[in-house]
């Protein structure tokens, strides 16, 4: 394809009922394909329910929704829908207290993801002209190869520069003339920073036009403050690995709200503690099936995202619908630098150590530009008063949690009854990230 294909009026501008009939094609072939992994078989057997099943896309309701537990309770092979032959890759969640979610793609599967990433990219303006720079941590975070290779589908000269080293950032968008940036917005933030730092002003001393920012929440404000620092215009992008990776929804060139492509996933809005649908334009939990996936396909997965629809037409012309900035979690997984946490991560960690009382309190807060987590935790009466000792087991109980959550959090041992009680439900994590 050349780069101008990856606009395709005839899928993003389809009328909604051509779109509404290829979902409900295109989810059929999902369910028969669904039904080759152990654990749909065994779900869908016991309610009888089959491709034939749904026959309009209200039917999908009839299917009962998947969830992470789901995942987790059947890994690693239990969702695979296809001969392993057919599998190229996988990515996983951090964490090793329990089992990780994991996503297997086939080689169409990451040919969808990269076509929908090229396509998101080429609606905000990027071309084969462009160099592309991506800070996402590659490996298995879907924000590095899933990006990757959309860029160089597109034909971007990519950068793939991979999260850390602002110094190093700095002089390949300078060396290389670096004109598009995919950052996290609290990392484009600290590079902002980091480019004063040397004497460089990023509002003027670079060739940057275009930012994609996305995979934690963040306000309008922030976007206003990254596109000012840098003098560029930032565009939100959603994605999330049970998804494949990012590319699911984006902004277009409007700004007001992100495309979730329909031809690749079924949106819905639930409430969260009914499981019932909310009515258009409100806010619920927002639940995807996949429309293309071969390798894993997941039919009602329960994302956790709070959003909304956006009702109305874009200005743009594209009939996929939008989602409004996301609002939350109706879990308690919460985002830092990038990386999904769960407070019982932490805990279990914590509860390894004998030598630690049981009360802790997690605190995630702006310290300058970056933000970082703090995890107080009281030490047991018994345990020395030892300086030296003290300092060792902090040292060992940072290197597990980095180890199973992925960031360096700040330890800070106290001691006994110096967290405060809360009362009722302890509360467990505090959010004082600066929100702009
Ligand atoms: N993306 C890119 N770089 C990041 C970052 C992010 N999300 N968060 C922090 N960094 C930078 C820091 O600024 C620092 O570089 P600098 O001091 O030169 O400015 C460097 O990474 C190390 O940060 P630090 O906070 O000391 O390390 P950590 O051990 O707590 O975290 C990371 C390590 C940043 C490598 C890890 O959190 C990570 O891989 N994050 C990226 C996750 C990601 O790509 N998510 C997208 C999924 S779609
Ligand atoms: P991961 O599976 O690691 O890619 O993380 C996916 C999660 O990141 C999503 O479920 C959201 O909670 C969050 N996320 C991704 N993109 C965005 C975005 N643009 N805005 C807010 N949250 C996001
Ligand atoms: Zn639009």
């Amino acid at each position: 394809m050349s780069s101008s294909e990856y606009y395709q009026p005839e899928l993003e501008t389809i009328s909604r009922s051509e779109l509404q009939q290829l979902q409900l094609e295109r989810a059929r072939k999902t369910i028969a394909t669904a039904l080759n992994a152990p654990f749909y078989k065994e779900k869908y057997g016991k309610l009888g329910l089959s491709a034939d099943s749904l026959r309009s896309l209200d039917d999908l309701k009839k299917f009962p929704f998947t969830t992470k537990q789901d995942l987790r309770d059947h890994y690693p092979y239990g969702l695979v829908a296809t001969d392993r032959r057919n599998l190229v890759r996988l990515h996983s969640s951090s964490g090793t207290t329990g089992n990780p979610t994991v996503i297997f793609h086939t080689k169409n599967d990451l040919d969808c993801w990269a076509n929908r990433v090229a396509r998101s990219l080429y609606m905000v303006g990027l071309r084969d002209t462009d160099v592309f720079q991506n800070t996402s941590g590659y490996g298995m975070f879907t924000g590095g190869l899933g990006i990757q290779y959309g860029a160089e589908k597109l034909g971007a000269l990519t950068v793939p520069a991979a999260a850390g080293n602002s110094l190093r950032q700095i002089k390949f968008i300078m060396d290389f003339g670096t004109t598009a940036i995919h950052a996290i917005p609290s990392y484009a933030v600290r590079l902002a920073e980091a480019f004063r730092e040397q004497g460089i002003d990023p509002a003027h001393d670079t060739k940057l036009t275009t930012f994609i920012i996305g995979a934690e929440p963040h306000t309008e404000e922030q976007r206003r403050r990254i596109e000012e620092l840098f003098n560029i215009k930032a565009y939100n992008c959603f994605g999330m690995s049970e998804m494949s990776g990012p590319g699911v929804a984006f902004e277009c060139k409007e700004q007001n709200g992100l495309h979730i492509w329909e031809d690749s996933y079924i949106v819905e809005i639930i409430d969260p503690k009914t499981l019932e649908p909310v009515p258009d334009g409100e806010f619920g939990e927002m639940v995807l099936t996949t429309l293309d996936r071969e390798g894993m396909p997941l039919v009602r997965y329960r994302t956790r995202d709070i959003t909304r629809i956006i009702p109305g037409p874009c200005p743009c012309g594209r009939t996929h619908r939008r989602l409004d900035r996301f609002r939350g979690r109706s879990d308690d997984m919460f985002i830092v630098k990038g990386v999904n946490i769960y407070p019982m991560q932490i805990e279990k960690i914590l509860m390894e150590f004998p030598q630690l009382g049981g009360n802790y309190l997690i605190t995630v807060d702006t310290v300058g530009s970056n933000d970082e987590i703090f995890i107080d935790a009281e030490l047991d009466d018994l345990f020395t008063d030892d300086y030296t000792v003290i300092q060792a087991l902090n040292k060992e109980i940072t290197r597990k949690l980095k180890d199973e959550i992925l960031v360096t959090p700040r330890v800070r041992l106290v001691d006994k009854r110096t967290i405060p009680q809360s009362e009722g439900k302890a509360v467990r994590l505090v959010d004082k990230r600066k929100k702009f």
